[in-house]
């Protein structure tokens, strides 16, 4: 049988490339994929993103299972318009995807079902925004509404930052519609996690916990980018709290969808905040696995993810289980010169180790120059490894790593640092 997964990232990357192990997958079309895709054993290109286009691919080719990768053409409604035409698709509606695409929505659902966040407050003019910043005070959070490519939450240390935002978002239109509205959230200190379940409407099935790394620079330090690493699993979650994160809010978000009259399918991500009281808060639903946290994540998977995701779309996820490696991996970002602002494209990548048992090199952003690698984006690759305990898997990681050479090359040395805890003094 044959796949095709949409998008060209590194989380599309790893997530065709552990579809195409299953022993049932013959091809995994990626679409439009990236230069590390088009190397890959087993998985084939297509430069088609237009979604009729993509529809007529995949009736030619008999395509088994369609799988989504990034949110925009989620929150534009491909799965209904595929669905529409029989064709099978994992992701969700373009209407339960309004998790992710508007936090207005996301947290007005969070408050009908009980499902644990931040206290908040929605506006549309800056004055009245402004004078909630003065009555509140900082820390704060300042979000635009809609898809800001990860660019859009401000976190406050003072008013005069949680002011500069308000008029960025609300009088300056810097995210365009996306900023129409904003979000203002009171400040959550503790430690962050990723947790991602698969979703058949009414069945959650956990992927394996884990951590992404936000900022730019080591400490925690920098902008908010992407993600420059991430780990898989993160002892943030104990079994007693991943427990409580099913029940308190993946069950909730699955039912209240449900009871919504859109029930949910596809992956559904939650960033959580877990505070020193213990605590669960969630900062942010996404309609759709991470970046980079799939990259770990998917070197640890040891289940035919193409059998889960079938059962996914056949509402019978209740009847399949996720077996894991037990060991911890890691993943690096090598980023280019400039990111996030302005990553610098072209330069020469020294050389792209191969693939071993416990490692993997995830492409994202490189493109093929006279018979050379060269970086062609922000984030241009994810080296993820596996090791017996947390400091081999960081080690056998930063070996590798550390054999790609560029100019500007960066890349964090923490990556997994404290078993992901954060230092102190950077909290
Ligand atoms: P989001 O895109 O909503 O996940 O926000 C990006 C990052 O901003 C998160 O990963 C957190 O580090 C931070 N953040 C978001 N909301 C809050 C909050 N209410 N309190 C503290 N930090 C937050
Ligand atoms: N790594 C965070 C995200 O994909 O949203």
């Amino acid at each position: 049988m044959k796949a095709l997964v949409i998008g060209s990232g590194g989380r599309e990357h790893a997530l065709a490339w552990r579809i195409a192990q299953s022993p049932r997958i013959s091809k995994v079309f990626v679409a439009p994929g990236n230069a590390g895709t088009a190397v890959e054993d087993g998985l084939f290109n297509i430069p088609i993103q237009d979604t009729q286009e993509l529809i007529k691919f995949a009736k030619d080719e008999v395509v088994a299972l369609t799988v989504v990768g990034p949110e925009i053409p989620l929150s534009q409604g491909i799965v209904d318009t595929f669905r529409a035409q029989g064709l099978k698709i994992f992701g969700p509606t373009r209407n339960a995807a309004r998790l992710e695409s508007s936090k207005e929505f996301a947290k007005e659902f969070m408050r009908r079902h009980n499902i644990p966040t931040a206290e908040y407050a929605t506006f549309d003019r800056a004055a009245t925004a402004h004078e909630y910043v003065e009555r509140k005070g900082a820390p704060i959070v300042i979000k635009a509404d809609g898809l800001a490519a990860g660019k859009g939450v401000v976190v406050a240390m003072d008013v005069d930052q949680a002011h500069a935002a308000i008029d960025m978002i609300l009088v300056d239109s810097k995210f365009g519609a996306a900023g129409n509205k904003l979000i203002i959230e009171e400040h959550i200190v503790g430690e962050e996690a990723s947790f991602i379940v698969v979703v058949d409407g009414k069945n959650a099935l956990p992927l394996a916990t884990s951590q992404d790394y936000k900022r730019l620079n080591d400490g925690n330090l920098g902008p908010n980018t992407g993600g420059m690493g991430a780990v898989s699993p993160t002892p943030v979650i104990t079994p007693q709290l991943h427990a409580r994160v099913m029940r308190e809010v993946m069950q909730p978000v699955i039912s209240g969808m449900e009871q919504e009259g859109e029930p949910y399918t596809g992956f559904l991500y939650a960033g959580l905040m877990i505070t020193n009281q213990g605590e669960i808060k969630v900062l942010e639903f996404n309609c759709r696995l991470g970046d980079p946290e799939t990259q770990p994540i998917m070197l640890r998977l040891k289940s035919d993810l193409f059998t889960l995701l079938e059962n996914a779309t056949q509402g019978t996820l209740n009847q399949v289980e996720a077996e894991w490696d037990r060991r911890v991996a890691v993943g690096i970002v090598l980023a280019s010169q400039g990111y996030p602002d302005a990553p610098r494209k072209g330069d020469v990548i020294s050389e792209i180790p191969k693939a071993e048992e416990d490692a993997h090199i995830f492409h994202a952003a490189t493109a093929r120059r006279d018979e050379q690698w060269i970086t062609n984006g922000g984030r241009v690759l994810c080296v993820t490894a596996l090791g017996g305990n947390l400091s081999m898997a960081q080690r056998r990681a930063y070996q590798i790593a550390e054999r790609i050479q560029f100019d500007g090359r960066q890349m964090r040395s923490d990556i997994g640092h404290r078993g992901g805890r954060l230092p102190k003094a950077v909290k």
